[in-house]
């Protein structure tokens, strides 16, 4: 009897680690099947329902779904404001054959999510009003920055991603659409510039009175 359990907890313990080590490092995980999605209703646009209606973003819709989650957290209701660079296909065009090469692998993909964050402004709707010709930065999601510059009426990004297409609503957020991706692995370090006014991102330091800064 004992033993028999025994065998039945080995086995147990065997089968969670063949589990375990099925899954490659640094892959996502599998979203368990049958998992709750809310509903969206037809009033709302959200910001996946707005990539998947543009031809110019299609290499980005269908980058989203390779990386576990972000087809669901973008087509959540936001109850919170927002401002999203989408980087277009001509931006996705405008990378190098390490970019494919890279983007291919397993770690390939973890780092395209963090990519989809350094994208992704929680909390502020940043109108390309809000800039002018002083060059500043704004922060990410991903709590790093990006430099801003409007030259010429257009807005410019990390002084080489121009803004292409500007200020287009979606449900609690704006889009900007650009032609090179923001690459969140390439920062420059450079002397600290004004940032332009945004609300505060939780678990970021751009407060450094808080007690876990
Ligand atoms: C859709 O959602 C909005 C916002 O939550 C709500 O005001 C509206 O009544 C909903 N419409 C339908 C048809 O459920
Ligand atoms: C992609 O780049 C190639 C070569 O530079 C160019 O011919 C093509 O028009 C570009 N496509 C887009 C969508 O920008
Ligand atoms: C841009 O706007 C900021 C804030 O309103 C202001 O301090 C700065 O002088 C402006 N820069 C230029 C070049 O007008
Ligand atoms: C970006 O442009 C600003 C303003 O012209 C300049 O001060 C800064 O050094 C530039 N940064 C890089 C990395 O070229």
């Amino acid at each position: 009897m004992k033993f028999s359990r025994l065998i039945f907890t080995f086995l147990l313990a065997s089968t969670g680690l063949a589990d375990r080590s099925d899954r490659q490092a640094l892959t996502y995980a599998a979203l368990p099947e049958g998992i709750y999605t809310p509903s969206v209703n037809a009033s709302i646009t959200t910001l996946l329902d707005f990539i998947k209606s543009r031809s110019d973003l299609s290499i980005l819709a269908n980058l989203i779904t390779e990386c576990g989650g972000f087809s669901q957290a973008f087509h959540t209701i936001p109850t919170w404001s927002f401002t999203f660079f989408a980087p277009s296909n001509a931006a996705f065009n405008n990378t190098g054959a390490y970019f494919s090469t890279y983007a291919a692998t397993f770690k390939g993909k973890w780092w395209l999510g963090n990519l989809f964050q350094h994208h992704y402004i929680p909390n502020t709707q940043l109108k390309s009003s809000a800039f002018n010709s002083s060059y500043t930065r704004i922060q990410t999601g991903s709590f790093l920055y990006v430099g801003t510059q409007a030259l010429n009426g257009q807005l410019i990004l990390n002084n080489v991603s121009a803004v292409t297409s500007a200020d287009l609503p979606v449900t609690s957020g704006l889009v900007h659409i650009i032609d090179h991706i923001l690459d969140p692995s390439a920062q420059v370090f450079e002397p600290d510039v004004t940032k332009t006014s945004q609300s505060f991102i939780p678990g970021s330091c751009s407060n450094p009175l808080l007690p876990y800064c």
